[in-house]
């Protein structure tokens, strides 16, 4: 088993990961930092981001106060209004800071930056580089960081678990590209894991978004929140079949596009006043019941009343995957479904990123800030993780920790090979159970969702004695135990007293 040491371990190379690397160098170009990622550097939630970030940029037009309000209105009483506030009025010095990292924006017929419009908002504030900004911020910020002497990068590494020993982590451990057994101790360790789409048959998350650090955190014991709000994304092309879908970005509708059910009508507007711009929960709801009155069959995209040209060099990632996949836009009309899209809760942080255990830290879509509440704004998660790493930055860089780790039994860790094929019938499975109904639908819906991913989770357990044992394995583990979390708290009242009322007879 190989040992390292590091002073910052940072697990994930989405923005979250990436912006904190370089914030930390910009403050300490000497300080030690270690940055991982589980399959190539790029492979995240970020890599697929479209619509943009949340900025308000017009301050003729739009303000603050206007932005926190929209943020209150779609977390449904939820959100912590001293964070919407601070993250919001340091939006634009970390915009001013991704554009000096290079990271190149449209700008409008004036000059001045483009700004789009996605549900939720009642401004045109998202900054963006046409319809794909995650693959401009990676494609921009990884060449800086690998040129940074005091990184040191690890991909293909899998972490497996924390290692906490008296409420402080001392860092973690998992298996190296080769498969070989690691444990990294670092005096500061840092989730940036993202998010756990992955949970769901239907997704437009990609193959790692697979609840990994949350997982870690329910095994260490470290506090969460809010897991029961998955955000479903009410525009994903509807493709059952895929691992990932293809979303089809929500500033096509702030663009003009329509949504129609099988007899070709308009009917969001009969649910919410802003119709197709209502928030992702509204819209999600209720293109899962116009599913479920056609007998599952999907809704549709109308994008032929849009100018073409404009469309095409606005949107070219949506405009080339709907050719590719053979639709005429100007012709066709897109089949779409909700895909699940968007941890809202996750691992507690305060104000600067900390955990209930020392020494680890949790930035981007992986932790539980109290910015999103029930339902994240549109284009407020990407902004979400450059503002806590910003302030992560600053607190790591000035309090000095210390590690002292030991090998205990803790820290073992052995690599055995799988049956893979057994394994993925474990996936496989609980992708079948859950879906939009499985925690939005009905009461009986969701407890027997609850009681089947029970089960997998008891019949995984007394199969493999140690998760741990295979990245893959483990991953399948995440996936299981993330999921109980979801439907554990999405679980009607009725139901969790009704037991706890049985065990106390016991
Ligand atoms: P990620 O970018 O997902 O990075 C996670 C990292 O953790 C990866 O490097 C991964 O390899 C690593 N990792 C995970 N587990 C392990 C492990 N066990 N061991 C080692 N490494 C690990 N938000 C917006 O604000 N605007 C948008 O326009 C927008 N569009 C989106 C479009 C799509 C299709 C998707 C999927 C999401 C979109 N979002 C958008 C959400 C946003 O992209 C994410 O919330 C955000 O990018 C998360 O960033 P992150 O750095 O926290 O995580
Ligand atoms: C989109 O482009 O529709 C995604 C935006 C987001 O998830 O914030």
């Amino acid at each position: 088993m190989q040992k390292i040491q590091t002073d910052i371990l940072i697990v994930g190379s989405g923005l979250a990961g990436l912006s904190l690397s370089k914030y930390l160098s910009e403050i300490n170009p000497n300080l030690p930092i270690l940055l991982l990622s589980k399959t190539s550097i790029d492979e995240c939630n970020t890599y697929y981001a479209q619509g943009g970030i949340a900025v308000v940029h017009d301050f003729l037009k739009d303000s603050y106060k206007q932005h926190v309000e929209d943020t209150l209105k779609a977390g449904k009483g939820l959100c912590d209004e001293k964070v919407v506030q601070h993250v919001i009025t340091e939006a634009p010095k970390r915009l001013n800071e991704l554009l000096q990292w290079g990271v190149e924006l449209d700008k409008n017929s004036q000059g001045g930056l483009d700004l789009g419009l996605e549900g939720g908002h009642s401004q045109n504030r998202i900054v963006h580089h046409k319809d794909k900004t995650g693959y401009e911020i990676e494609t921009k910020l990884i060449p800086l960081i690998e040129k940074l002497p005091n990184v040191t990068i690890k991909t293909s590494f899998f972490a497996t678990d924390l290692i906490i020993e008296n409420g402080h982590c001392l860092g973690l451990k998992g298996f190296d590209e080769k498969g070989e057994p690691t444990i990294i101790e670092a005096k500061a360790t840092v989730l940036a894991t993202g998010g756990s789409g992955q949970v769901f048959g239907v997704t437009s998350n990609p193959f790692v978004s697979t609840g990994d650090g949350v997982a870690m955190a329910i095994r260490s014991n470290v506090a969460l929140q809010n897991m029961k709000y998955i955000q479903f994304h009410p525009t994903a092309m509807f493709e059952p079949r895929k691992s990932q879908a293809f979303l089809i970005t929500e500033a096509i509708r702030g663009y003009g596009a329509h949504i129609l059910n099988s007899n070709g009508e308009r009917f969001l507007l009969e649910v919410h006043k802003n119709g197709e711009l209502a928030t992702r929960d509204v819209v999600s709801k209720a293109i899962s019941e116009q599913m479920k009155k056609e007998n599952g069959k999907n809704v549709w995209l109308d994008l032929r009343h849009l100018p073409i040209e404009d469309f095409k060099n606005k949107f070219p990632k949506v405009f080339n995957y709907c050719s590719q996949q053979g639709f005429d836009i100007t012709q066709d009309l897109i089949p779409i479904a909700p895909a699940a899209h968007y941890q809202c809760g996750g691992i507690i942080v305060d104000e600067k990123g900390a955990t209930d255990k020392l020494q680890l830290f949790a930035i981007g879509e992986c932790s539980y800030t109290g910015l999103h509440g029930a339902n994240r704004l549109a284009s407020n998660s990407l902004l979400e993780a450059i503002v806590y790493s910003h302030d992560l930055a600053d607190y790591l860089t000035s309090t000095v920790f210390t590690t002292q780790l030991k090998f205990n039994e803790n820290t073992v860790l052995t690599y055995k090979n799988i049956h893979h094929d057994e394994v993925l019938q474990f996936r496989n499975q609980l992708q079948r159970f859950m879906k939009y109904e499985s925690i939005y639908g009905e009461k009986q819906t969701i407890i027997k969702t609850y009681q089947l991913v029970s089960e997998l989770l008891k019949r995984f357990r007394m199969k493999y004695k140690k998760y741990d044992s295979h990245p893959f394995l483990c991953e399948t583990y995440n996936l299981i135990q993330t999921a109980e979390i979801i439907l554990k708290e999405s679980l009607p009242v009725s139901y969790k007293r009704n037991k706890i009322s049985k065990k106390t007879k016991l």
